[in-house]
């Protein structure tokens, strides 16, 4: 049994939205072996994704949440799985299909071709596989069979899921219709020479708005994708601080100001940083937040036994899961304008190039500080 908190439930109706943006989906008849809070199901999708343009069926896992209405737009989740998992088993470690935790996402498990996902660098290169083209494919075939919120799409990810992940939210059209991102152990890989039409420059992470509201968790123990990027298991990664500065840095948060709260008796520091909008007020919800996972490895955070990476009993004292739901929750896409194409200008005009490539190159200043290991709770003096 899921170790379930009774400390909330998480639904993504909890705050009051803009009227829903519905999708071409609305009032079309629910598929006919799927039911509302019933099992999940696999389908095939024909894909024109990828493969030099060749066609070829695709597998996905959908389940509707209880409070699923064919003419009531809900929420979507697209969930990736780590390499070597598919979309069942990340469906059954996750739990986002659960409805006693989910009531009203409805949450799909795409499975990644031979299951890896662009971004990993034995993933084929991009013009014969492009998993960011497939995504907003599925997005399509998504909201035409189903009624979603337009304004309510969120991606999660583990692993190199959670490397795709961060590709969509570097993407100028992902990032227009996918409102929040959350990533478990995620695998940000540095750039590699063998792909040409290379998509882990810096440089090119390119959102169409800001801020993008990105949360991530990661052990400090994680061997397989290293906390400072240097004993990753499939090629060299970013640190995970280094990727959180680039995305403080673009989503207009001071990286050295904002919150730092100790958890489960100092087994987690949840770090949630202050980031300003365009008129510099700062946010009073969430925008990037960063949970480091003291002792554990290369895990889904609170997952049931059977289907875990590690075994790692303390990874089950913390539910991503439920942290994710409730991240999600509070974020919607903007108004259309809002925030939109005004972080690409910044990038290239008031920065410039050098200093965005410095904030890729990070470690060692990462390293010395930790060995300190401040007790305080103020981000500033920790990082
Ligand atoms: C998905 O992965 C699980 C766990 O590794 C495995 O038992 C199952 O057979 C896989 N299912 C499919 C359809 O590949």
């Amino acid at each position: 049994m899921r170790p379930l908190s009774q400390l909330f439930f998480v639904t993504l109706l909890t705050t009051v939205w803009a009227a829903p943006r519905a999708s071409p989906g609305c009032g079309k008849t629910i598929e006919s072996s799927l039911t509302p809070g019933g099992p999940s199901k696999s389908f095939t999708h024909e894909s024109d994704a990828g493969q030099y343009g060749i066609k070829m069926r695709r597998r996905i896992r959908i389940a509707l949440p209880p409070k699923y209405k064919d003419y009531e737009p809900a929420p979507l989740i697209l969930a990736f799985h780590g390499k070597h998992r598919n979309g069942t088993s990340f469906e059954h470690v996750t739990q986002f299909s659960d409805g006693k935790l989910n009531d009203n996402a409805v949450t799909v498990f795409p499975d990644g071709i031979d299951l890896r996902w662009s971004g990993d660098p034995s993933s084929p290169e991009l013009k014969r596989n492009n998993d960011i083209t497939y995504t907003l494919e599925l997005l399509t075939h998504i909201t035409e069979s189903f009624c979603i919120d337009l304004n309510r799409i969120y991606a999660v990810g583990f692993s190199g899921g959670g490397g795709l992940v961060n590709l969509l939210a570097c993407d100028p059209t992902l990032s227009s219709s996918i409102a929040a991102y959350a990533i478990a152990s995620g695998a940000f890989f540095r750039g590699t020479p063998v792909d040409p039409d290379t998509i882990f420059d810096p440089k090119l992470c390119n959102p169409n708005r800001t801020p993008i509201p990105m949360i991530e968790f990661h052990g400090d123990e994680d061997n397989i994708v290293g906390y400072d990027g240097k004993q990753s298991f499939d090629g060299p990664t970013y640190s995970i601080i280094g990727w959180l500065k680039s995305w403080a840095e673009r989503n207009n948060c001071a990286f050295n100001k904002g919150e730092k709260e100790i958890l489960n008796h100092g087994k987690v520091d949840k770090y949630n940083w202050e980031c300003k909008d365009e008129e510099g007020k700062v946010f009073d919800k969430p925008i990037l937040q960063h949970y480091l996972l003291h002792g554990v490895e290369h895990t889904w955070p609170s997952v049931p036994l059977p289907l875990t990476m590690a075994e790692d009993a303390d990874a089950n004292e913390f539910d991503a899961t439920e942290v994710i739901l409730k991240f999600f929750g509070e974020h919607e896409l903007p108004e259309e304008g809002a925030g939109v194409k005004e972080r690409e200008k910044k990038l290239f005009e008031k920065e410039g190039k050098q200093e965005i490539e410095g904030l890729w190159e990070e470690g060692k200043e990462y390293e010395e500080k930790k060995e300190e290991k401040p007790e305080k709770a103020d981000i500033k003096d920790e990082l």
